[in-house]
Order: structure tokens, then sequence, then C-alpha cells
């Protein structure tokens, strides 16, 4: 996730970008910059760091140009520094480009563009895009106007490319004139007077104009000046659709959400989607083990803090189920003060948002030290953890902004699923044929996470209404669920600072069935898999004591549940082993709702920290 913006009209358009670009911050803050066309020509300034930064730099700067682009960047290819920075320009230095998403063919796409005698200055996706219009300008006819040619350039260059993106474009050729294009990333046009924009989202343009459109997929817009013309993928212009934004710029940047955790939670499926943009095949480059080095893994440790810990013990039931491969998840920081056997053919798998978390940072340098193949699984390109690790898969959610963590756990839980999938095919854990049902199942991931936010956000809400004011929770799940149910609780207590209990449904009747009193809710994540009727007993187990049972299940659970339970939340049917992330939108709504009931300060919760570099 990074934010792009592009300003044309009749003043000086850097204060524009970088006024823009502040607004647009909460998308990445890893390294920003600006591209000026100024007397016809093109003008870049990058800076790693904020965007204050960049502003500091673009004040030395006699920046007079009418029309510019700008970028605050959240790094997924190559590292933060000054190089990866966009915008990035073609070899002549004509054009410049800033992107948001990630192409996903730009590999072959650069080696074919190098062939042609192209020069690439960065490691990023997005410097295709740059030479890719270059390459097709110089095909275009030279007594065309510029606007047309810039227009059909951009039209071919889309074609090209694969993935997600959300492109703008800068060309001294068309001096005043701003391209933009978007396919699944977001990109808003805003109309202003005499003064037209471009940007991730409305929250940067709002200070000037309330007006804006959205692009659909593949349509290309042209801002100049005096307005904005919009075409289809075949380059037939279209009558725009103006929405008049009634947000303010701080709800804006929410996406209109009252908090960053409910925006978060909704992007859940964008988020994961990102996460798997990936094929079957890639999966050994992905995963950075080969055929050869998975056969040598015998026994796999996962070390993790907080939330990522209940993606870290989801992740052994998916690896033991698919691969046969014994996993054991441990809290990073018991695992640095154990005494660890060594054992041939281990790999220590770390698995942390920020990569900066000291507890998970110290106890895989540990792991090193006892020289154990290494894996990060983590959201932040360049951290402290990706640095030490063999190899590092990139969840790819963006910045989460709200202490409390929900996509970076569900891509984490997508991106380990996606490990024991690949682990079972490679070791003969798995057909051929399963794997390849399972897998088609495990890609279509996001279309069942937006089904279950759709079916859930309104029951949860007005779930939590007739709840909110117990003083105690618990959260009951068995078998892959389970994590699940400790999560639950964990987000509960978080963010609305009850107290909250996540226990296996077997273990109920063990000890904690003593916390159980009248009207005590009891959530229970039981989707109708092979463990359902022992969680019905559970269920029964808590109902007899006076507990008002809230289940989480499918519509064939809820079928035999009704009657059975007080309240049902039903989730789309899945895989058994998909139904963990399913009912962590269940969880994460919960707790979202009864936290806001209580008036708690949701996105910064008291005494926690977004990422505790202390041990
Ligand atoms: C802190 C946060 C938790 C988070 C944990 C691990 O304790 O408050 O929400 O789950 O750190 O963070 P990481 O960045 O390593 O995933």
């Amino acid at each position: 996730m990074c934010g792009i913006i592009g300003c044309v009209g009749k003043k000086s358009a850097a204060p524009y970008i970088i006024q823009g670009l502040k607004n647009l911050e909460y998308r990445g803050y890893d390294s920003a910059g600006i591209a000026v066309i100024q007397d016809g020509k093109l003008l870049r300034l990058r800076a790693a760091g904020k965007v204050n930064a960049l502003e500091k730099l673009a004040a030395k700067k006699n920046f007079t140009g009418v029309s510019a682009l700008g970028h605050t960047r959240w790094a997924t290819h190559g590292k933060p520094c000054e190089a990866n920075s966009h915008p990035h320009t073609d070899c002549g230095g004509t054009l410049a480009v800033v992107h948001n998403g990630i192409i996903e063919n730009y590999l072959p796409l650069k080696e074919e563009l190098k062939k042609k005698g192209h020069v690439f200055r960065s490691e990023t996706d997005t410097e295709v895009i740059a030479h890719l219009i270059e390459e097709n300008l110089k095909t275009e006819n030279k007594n065309a106007p510029a606007e047309k040619r810039l227009l059909s350039a951009v039209q071919k260059t889309v074609k090209r490319i694969t993935g997600a993106f959300a492109v703008g474009v800068i060309w001294s050729g068309a001096p005043n004139i701003i391209a933009g294009v978007r396919r699944q990333s977001p990109l808003a046009v805003g109309l202003g007077d005499n003064e037209n924009f471009i940007a991730s989202d409305v929250s940067a343009f709002l200070k000037h104009t309330k007006k804006a459109v959205f692009p659909e997929d593949d349509e290309i817009v042209l801002i100049s000046p005096s307005g904005a013309k919009f075409y289809d993928a075949d380059g037939c212009q279209k009558k725009p659709q103006i929405t008049k934004i009634k947000w303010s710029s701080a709800q804006a940047e929410k996406g209109g959400f009252e908090h960053f955790m409910l925006k978060e939670i909704y992007e859940q499926p964008d988020a994961v989607a990102d996460t798997l943009r990936f094929g079957t095949d890639d999966m050994p480059s992905i995963f950075g083990v080969d055929k050869n080095e998975v056969k040598q893994i015998k026994n796999i440790q996962i070390l993790a803090c907080g939330t990522a810990y209940h993606a870290a013990m989801t992740a052994k039931y998916f690896i033991e189920q698919y691969a046969g491969v014994p996993v054991n998840a441990d809290y990073a920081s018991e695992y640095k003060y154990r005494s660890v056997p060594p054992a041939a053919g281990t790999l220590v798998i770390a698995v942390s948002q920020s990569g900066e978390t000291a507890d998970t940072n110290a106890a895989f340098k540990k792991a090193k030290s006892l020289g154990f193949k290494t894996m990060a699984i983590c959201n932040v390109l360049g951290s402290t953890l990706t640095r030490m690790a063999d190899h590092t898969f990139y969840t790819r959610c963006g910045p989460e902004i709200s202490v409390a963590s929900t996509k970076a756990y569900t891509s984490q839980l997508a991106a380990l699923y996606g490990l024991a999938l690949f682990l079972g095919r490679e070791n003969g854990g798995l057909s051929e044929e399963r794997f390849k049902s399972l897998s088609e199942e495990f890609f279509s991931l996001p279309r069942l996470l937006d089904e279950t936010l759709k079916m859930l956000a309104p029951a949860v809400e007005k779930l939590a209404k007739k709840v909110y004011r117990r003083e105690t929770y618990v959260f009951l799940a068995r078998g892959v669920n389970y994590p699940a149910a400790l999560e639950g609780a964990l987000k509960l207590k978080e963010i609305s600072y009850l107290h909250a209990e996540g226990f296996p449904g077997g273990e109920i009747k063990h000890g904690p069935i003593a916390l159980i009193d009248k009207n005590l809710p009891v959530i229970a994540l039981m989707p109708k898999d092979a463990l359902f009727e022992k969680m019905l007993s559970a269920c029964e187990e808590t109902k007899a004591r006076g507990a008002r049972v809230i289940a989480v299940t499918d519509s064939k659970g809820a079928e035999i549940l009704k009657n059975k339970v007080s309240d049902i939340l039903v989730i789309p049917p899945a895989t058994p082993f998909l139904t963990p992330v399913l009912n962590a939108v269940a969880v994460q709504l919960f707790a979202y709702y009864i936290a806001k009931l209580r008036k708690r300060e949701i996105d910064q919760p008291r005494n926690l920290a977004k990422s505790v570099t202390v041990e």
C-alpha cells in the first residue's frame, strides 16, 4: 500500500503535492518523492523517510511547475531507500510514474525491456511501467497531438501489465496533462476549479475540492487544468459519474470508517488478495525452499508474539495435517530462555507484522545461532527480522495503523496455509489432486472473506448491544479453530479492557467451567466439521450452568443449532482448515463493537504499543 497523488492547475503544484502526501502518509512512509514538469523539463526529488524529509528538501528547490506527481511509499519490491523511491522515470528522463500496487509480471517485462536497451535503476516492479510507456511512445505517430499519444501509450502499457495498480504518469511531451489508471488498487479523481487531481483517496485533495470521480478498472483518466477526460480500456471516451464527498479530511483517511481498526477489518479481502498474488508454480520461490530442501525439513519451530503467535499456533494444525511435519509453536519470549535441543532438519519460522518485536527478534537470533534454517513471515520490507532471515515471505497488507492487529493476522494465516499446502505437495503429504482442489479454495479466500464481512457485520453489531455490559467473556473452539478462540479473547482484552478467556471446547469441563454463571457470554466457534458434535456438548455444559451461548457457524451448523443456543452468527461454508480465517473476522468485529459501546480508545488502547521493541 502506497499513496499517490497528481495535481495540475494554474498555480505551483508542489505545495499541493506535499500537503496531499501528508494526508496519505497513513498508507506508507518509507520514502517519498515528487516529480514536476517545469519549463518543459521533468524535475524529480526523492527522500528516504517520511514526507517531512521530502518537504525540507523541496523547500530548497524552486519548484514552480503547475503539473506534478507525488508518492509516499510502503515498500513491497526493493528495500526502502532513495533509489527505490517513486517517481520512477524512463531512460530519457522525460516521463515519470508513481504507482500503488503490485505488478505481477514485472520480471519478464523487465527482461524484455532490458533486451531492447532499457537501463533499470531500481529494484522496484514499478520501473517497468515507465520504460514500457517510453517504449510505446516511440511507436506513436509523431504528428498526432501529444495528449493522444500519451493516452495511447498508457493504454498499450496497461494491456501488458498484470496485477494490481493505481498509476499516475506525467510526461514533458504533454506538460499540462497527467494520466491516471487503476486496476484493483484505489484511485480517486478530484475535480476542482482550474485545478484537478488524481490520488489514492480523496483525503489527498479534499481541501481543494469535494467533487470526485472513482474510475473503474482499466479506465484511463487524463486531467488538465481545465478538466478531466475518462476513457475505457479501448480508448472510447466515457461520461464520468461525479460524487460529492461529505467526509472531513480525517474521516477520509479512514475511508469513512470511524476507526482504523474497522477500516482494516474491511480491508482483509484486499490484504489477503495482495498476499496471495502468486500461483502454485511460484511457491518454491515465494517460500524460498525447493523440493530437495522441503524433503530435508523434519520439524518446524514457529516463533511469534501476541496475535502473530495465534497465527503460529494455527499453522501447527495446517502443516501437521497437510505435510505431516511436526510443528511446535512457541511464544518468542519463552523460546529465548528455554533449552532448545539440537535437531537436524529444523526450520525455524518467525511470524511478525512489524519485524521489529524485540522478543521475536531475540528468539530468532538464538535460533540462528543454533544453526537452524530460518524463514520470516513479515509485513515490513527491510525490517530487522527480515534482515536476519534466510528467506522472507512478505504479507502484503500495507501499514496496519490500529494497534490491535487484524488484517496482518488473516494475511499471516493465509501465508501459513499456503506454506502447508506447498510443503504437503512437495513432500508427498498431499496428492496432486488434493493439492489442486485445496489450492483452488485457498486462492478464493479473499472472496470468502468478503462474504464473511457481508454476512457478519450487521449481525455482530446488533449482538454486541445485547451483551456489552458483561464483564467476563469465554471463547470456545476445538482443533484448528482453538487458536481463533484465543485470538477472540485477546482482541477483546486489548481493546475493551474486559476479562476474556479462550479455551479448547474439550477442556472447559476440566476447570474453566467454574467461571460460568448466569448470562455469561460464551462465544463458540463451531463450523460444521468433524468436531462439531463435541463442541455442541461443550455448549450444552455451559448452557446448563446459565451461560448465554453465541455460536459462530456455517449454514449447516446453524440449522442444527437453532433453538439450542441463544444467538447464531453465520459464516460462509469453507474447507474446515480455512474456517479460522473467517472466524477471525467474527471475533474481530465482536471485540470492535463491544469496545465501541464501551467507548474505548479503539485504535490506541491503553498500555499497548503497536510494536514492542523492548524485551
Ligand atoms: C504487540 C502488539 C500486538 C502484536 C504483537 C506482535 O504486543 O500490541 O498486537 O500482535 O506486538 O507484533 P508483531 O509486529 O511482531 O506481529
